[in-house]
């Protein structure tokens, strides 16, 4: 019996629209809810504890609009909260970690991967788990890089101040032997990556950037593609995917100020998305 109820996904702000993106591209038949929690982004520098309460209050929204899965498109709540989560519904739950990280895995050909993410993904080691898994033989070195966030929050995609900010967050992975390596678990050096796996939904956005700063010797990696390809094959195998002729609907939904979202989701996306509406979480402040 196909199913037509919705999907649901979830991330702190906008960044999880570039996981929705593809999924539109890929499952056209399927509808959608998406929210994001832009009141209380960015959770790269909340504690665990924070990550997890804030995305339950976001996934019971999801969940009380009769979704048929759920995506947390948010690399920090799928590192952080993703088995608390499964824990508390009923419906699959896909997280955006071991999608990219298997993706990552299959592109080094040096076996030398370079991760960038909020400082709670790369304290949670949940990318260098994921990786290790598909081949313990890899390398991989992970760097937090919180600064990139706010900048795709407030739509800044290029210019010289991205270019700079961009130039230091990638620094220690990329042999910068000027840039102080400040990251948790420092990284040797001499180490060269060929893989860099952008292990936050927020930085695709930026991948002209990063992507002209890194060169074509390094394979620029993001979770959107392998998700919605895991996204496909969880639907099939759950017999949930949409009718092929269904109507699909779209709507996003936002904690935080409508208009700077909406400024943003237009920015970033055109129109391709709906007009972003109003949420109200019981917890939040
Ligand atoms: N987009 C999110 C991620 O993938 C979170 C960014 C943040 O809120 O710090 O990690």
């Amino acid at each position: 019996m196909p199913d037509s109820r919705p999907i649901g996904f979830f991330d702190s702000g906008v960044g999880g629209l570039t996981v929705l993106r593809e999924v539109i591209r890929r499952l056209p038949s399927e509808s959608t809810v998406y929210l994001g929690d832009n009141a209380r982004a960015p959770y790269g520098p909340r504690s665990d504890e924070e990550v997890t309460r804030f995305s339950a209050e976001c996934l019971d929204q999801l969940a009380a609009r009769d979704v048929k899965a759920i995506v947390v498109a948010c690399n920090t709540a799928s590192a952080v909260a993703l088995g608390t989560l499964r824990r508390r519904y009923d419906v699959p739950i896909l997280g955006v970690v071991r999608p990219g990280a298997t993706a990552a895995a299959l592109a080094t050909r040096t076996r030398c991967v370079g991760v960038i993410a909020t400082q709670a993904t790369v304290r949670s080691r949940a990318y260098f788990q994921a990786i290790k898994d598909e081949n313990p033989f890899i390398e991989v070195y992970e760097h937090a890089t919180p600064d990139l966030v706010p900048l795709v929050e407030s739509g800044a995609l290029e210019g010289l101040m991205v270019e700079a900010a961009v130039r230091h967050a990638l620094g220690p992975l990329l042999d910068r032997r000027e840039d102080a390596d400040d990251s948790v678990f420092p990284i040797p050096r001499d180490a060269v990556i060929d893989t860099l796996l952008l292990g936050c939904t927020h930085y695709p956005l930026l991948a002209p950037v990063i992507t002209a700063q890194v060169g074509p010797g390094i394979a620029v990696i993001d979770s959107a593609s392998a998700t919605s390809s895991a996204l496909a094959s969880l639907l099939e195998v759950n017999h949930l995917l949409a009718p092929t002729d269904a109507l699909p609907r779209h709507a996003l939904y936002s904690t935080g100020d409508l208009r700077a979202f909406q400024r943003t989701n237009e920015r970033l996306f055109g129109s391709f998305f709906p007009t972003v509406e109003p949420v109200a979480l019981p917890g939040a402040a």
